[in-house]
């Protein structure tokens, strides 16, 4: 596994991580199974929210660290808060109420790193300031980020929060790469030159934040790019590649996110151990510019 650093020397993290979005669909040995692979392979970041099936992801989390409280230092474990049904809520006290129940469902004394799930525009940078500071001397929260948010909600963020945010979770695929995209047809007239998203992957570099990526391997809200006969150029170069590498299309494929020097990590969302350990491949090879650029382009992206 290779590892990167979060934060300026604050967290040491592999480049892939195991997303828990989807393990509220498992059985305990399963579960059990899961993240045992995944810390063989070096995997020992687990990003998890309040939400994942209702609470059942966190709660299947929660009795394996009960069977193994001796594995919790060797851990970085990430939750995210905020989203209520029907609205996001920035508030004092929904934040802390979230934080201790998902502490209490995991079994844990502390959380690695808390995000804010998804930007509430009634947000009070103040009061999150205030919050964050009492889950921190509290010893309940070592590190904040965010997730879903653009650099101006994260700079009015920044008015109240003294913490650094060390990270912004967001949906970046080879096939979700507006982020990308928008900065690479800067100043034309096309609409891959529409700024949706505000320099994101610029600004997180300058300020020194790991974009984590989420649904690493699918489109849109939909489903798995791989193998898919609706990308048949994409799929012919990430079959090239991982043939020229030994891999499978699945390492390929975050093996380009991986290549971005935005410190991206891949937030792997898979519930099947054979499949996490073909994905960790992605962290022994590196791509090259023009393979970088040539899966950006079968993708179905244009270069101005
Ligand atoms: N911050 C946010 O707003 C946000 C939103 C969504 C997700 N997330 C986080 O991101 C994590 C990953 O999201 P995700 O699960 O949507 O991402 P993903 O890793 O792109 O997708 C995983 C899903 O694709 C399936 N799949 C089928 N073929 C696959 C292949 N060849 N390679 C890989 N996966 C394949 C997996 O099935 P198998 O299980 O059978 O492998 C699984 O159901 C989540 O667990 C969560 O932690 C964050």
């Amino acid at each position: 596994m290779k590892y990167i650093e979060i934060g300026k020397d604050r967290i040491k993290a592999p480049a892939i991580a195991l997303g828990c979005m989807r393990i509220s669909s498992m059985d305990n040995s399963q579960v059990e199974e899961l993240l045992m692979t995944a810390l063989e392979q070096g995997v020992n970041f687990f990003d998890h929210a309040d939400i994942y099936g209702k609470g059942k992801s966190e709660e299947l989390f929660g009795e394996f660290m009960a069977n193994h409280k001796n594995l919790r230092e060797k851990m970085i474990i990430q939750t995210k808060c905020a989203i209520r049904p029907g609205y996001y809520d920035f508030s004092k006290e929904h934040i802390i109420k979230s934080v201790e129940t998902s502490l209490k469902r995991m079994n844990l004394d502390y959380i690695d790193v808390l995000l804010l799930h998804r930007p509430d525009a009634l947000m009070e940078p103040e009061e999150v300031g205030e919050v964050f500071e009492k889950l921190f001397t509290g010893g309940k929260v070592r590190n904040f980020g965010v997730s879903n948010h653009n650099m101006m909600q994260i700079e009015l963020l920044k008015r109240g929060v003294s913490f650094p945010l060390i990270i912004n979770q967001l949906q970046l695929s080879l096939v979700n790469a507006g982020m990308i995209t928008s900065g690479i047809n800067v100043n034309m007239e096309n609409k891959e030159s529409v700024m949706h998203d505000g320099f994101l992957m610029e600004y997180s570099r300058l300020n020194n934040m790991t974009v984590q990526a989420w649904s690493p391997f699918r489109y849109g809200k939909g489903g798995v790019f791989l193998d898919n006969p609706d990308y048949p150029e994409l799929n012919a170069e990430l079959d090239r590649l991982a043939e020229k590498y030994g891999v499978k299309n699945t390492a390929v494929a975050a093996a380009w996110i991986l290549r971005h020097p935005a410190k991206t990590q891949v937030i792997a969302g898979t519930t099947n151990k054979e499949r996490l350990c073909d994905i960790c491949k992605a962290a022994d090879f590196e791509l090259t510019r023009e393979e970088w650029y040539s899966l950006y382009r079968s993708a179905g992206h244009h270069l101005p």
